[in-house]
């Protein structure tokens, strides 16, 4: 019975197909849109009378990044109530799980503090803290998903062992 009990709960942590989908494609779209930003405003903005001017499609980025940033917190929020509350019932990969919670809450506050709080001489470096963090969260991601993970180790010669 417990095994039977264990391995219901396994099969309700992982996620249904609407919901994994869900997570990737809101999840690249948002890092796309950011990367798309780095591109305009690091090798595209051309040089005007005063100064560097932002290319056209710069704002327009921006914009498209905070519309995609709130579609991931409602994902996110779909997660909490079985996914995440099971797997921490049962303590099953508990350290990844923490790490995706806490790269996406320093997200959401660099990316909070980058829309209310940025000025002159703040704006490079909060930027930096939130994207570089921003940059990184394929690879955690891919990390923290079983299959993803499998593959990665195969990839460096290492032994798979399943996740708890
Ligand atoms: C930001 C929050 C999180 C995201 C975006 C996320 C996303 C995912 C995704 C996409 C998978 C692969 C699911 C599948 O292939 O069906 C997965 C697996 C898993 N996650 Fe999370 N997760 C999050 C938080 C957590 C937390 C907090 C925990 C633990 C307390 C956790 C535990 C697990 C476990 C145990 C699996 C493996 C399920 C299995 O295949 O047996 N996750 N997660
Ligand atoms: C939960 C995840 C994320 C949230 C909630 C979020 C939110 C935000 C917000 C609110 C802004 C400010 C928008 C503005 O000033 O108009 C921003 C800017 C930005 N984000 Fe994100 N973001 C997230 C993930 C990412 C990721 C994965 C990347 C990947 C590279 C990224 C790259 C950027 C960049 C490059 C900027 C522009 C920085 C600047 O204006 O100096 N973000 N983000």
């Amino acid at each position: 019975m417990k095994g039977r009990l264990s391995g219901v709960s396994r099969c309700v942590i992982r996620l249904p197909a609407w919901q994994r989908k869900a997570v990737s494609l809101a999840f690249s779209a948002l890092w796309l849109s950011g990367v798309a930003w780095l591109l305009l405003h690091y090798y595209l903005a051309t040089e005007g009378d005063f100064g560097p001017r932002p290319h056209w499609l710069e704002p327009w980025s921006l914009r498209l990044h905070g519309l995609l940033a709130m579609i991931v917190l409602t994902v996110l929020g779909s997660l909490v109530p079985v996914h995440m509350k099971l797997a921490w019932a049962r303590a099953r990969n508990r350290a990844g799980g923490l790490l995706m919670v806490a790269v996406c809450v320093w997200l959401v506050l660099t990316g909070y503090a980058l829309w209310y709080f940025a000025n002159e001489a703040n704006q490079d470096w909060l930027s930096r803290l939130h994207w570089l963090c921003g940059l990184g969260l394929p690879l955690i991601l891919a990390a923290h998903t079983p299959v993803s993970r499998r593959r990665m180790m195969a990839r460096l010669g290492l032994n798979w062992s399943s996740a708890r």
